[in-house]
């Protein structure tokens, strides 16, 4: 496995490496569900790139980019355990020469539940994945399912400007007690972890009550009941919405997504499952509202 840090030295690799392509995106300090992605890209193509890169542009001015986990050496490891065949691990300087002018818009999909709370994240998400697809140049790119908006808004921007690269949206992976992998799990105190498990938990309760036949209102009820009973989640939004993150309308049967964003003390996580609604709601039970800070 080669490891390289500039664009040149990508361009070179990728010219030594023949056959079809995949390509997994990361900021690094990566876990399990990184390294399924990697492994579900073994199973799609002949050569395998990772790219590792903390992209400045898809944070606010107060979020976390400073204190983001880093582990350059020990991401190296892992991608070669998986199986990765080259690693691209840029710096600023190399990924943004000059400050970015021209950037992506994700529109509509970056305004919404996400983009309440991180205003211009998904523009500057959109921009890093068009300028790495650009250099990587895959045949398929495979992102995790649980940022959904995120993949959301990568299957919009591929169809709309006709990037002709194949998308690959793979499960969420959890830990045994249900809490959903992500680099950002490294901030949470021992009880803030315990505090944490309510998202997925709510997600669950939620599920259930689809799988049950429940209807839209009363799932995003129950969901809603959990969060309400673990004060230690200022919750950011719950929201019930279709594939395309649109409202549900009345009635509505088929996929949808429950999601649900909040803060642990310091630490903001986001969590989803996709779940299929059959059942209609009786009359008075809960409503749909994205956003219900308790
Ligand atoms: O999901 C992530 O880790 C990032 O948002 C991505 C896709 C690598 C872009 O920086």
């Amino acid at each position: 496995m080669r490891v390289v840090s500039t664009k040149a030295e990508l361009a070179d690799a990728l010219a030594a490496l023949p056959g079809r392509r995949a390509v997994v995106m990361t900021m690094g300090a990566l876990h399990e569900g990184h390294l399924t992605l990697v492994r579900t890209a073994r199973t799609l193509a002949d050569v395998v790139v990772v790219t590792i890169f903390v992209n400045p542009l898809q944070f606010g001015p107060t979020e976390d980019l400073a204190r983001y986990p880093r582990d350059l050496e020990g991401d190296v490891a892992k991608l070669a355990g998986a199986g990765a065949d080259l690693v691209f691990a840029p710096g600023v300087a190399e990924v943004y020469p000059t400050p970015a002018v021209v950037t992506v818009s994700a529109g509509r999909v970056g305004e919404v539940l996400e983009g309440e709370f991180r205003p211009a994240h998904m523009d500057g998400v959109l921009t890093v994945v068009l300028k790495l697809l650009h250099l990587t140049a895959p045949d398929v790119a495979l992102f995790g399912q649980k940022d959904a908006q995120q993949l959301a808004a990568i299957r919009r921007m591929v169809a709309d400007l006709d990037l002709g690269v194949e998308i690959v949206g793979v499960p969420i992976v959890r830990e045994p007690d249900g809490l959903a992998l992500s680099s950002r799990n490294a901030y949470l105190a021992p009880d803030e972890r315990t505090v944490a498990l309510a998202l997925s938990r709510a997600l669950a309760a939620g599920a259930d009550l689809a799988a049950a036949g429940g209807g839209p209102r009363a799932v995003h009820a129950a969901a809603a009941e959990v969060l309400a009973a673990e004060p230690g989640v200022v919750l950011d939004y719950l929201a019930l919405v279709d594939p395309a993150l649109d409202p549900l309308p009345e009635g509505y049967r088929g996929s949808a997504l429950l999601l649900v964003a909040g803060r642990v003390g310091t630490t903001r996580l986001i969590d989803n499952v996709v779940i299929d609604i059959a059942g209609i709601d009786v009359a008075g039970a809960g409503s749909v509202e994205s956003n219900e800070e308790h």
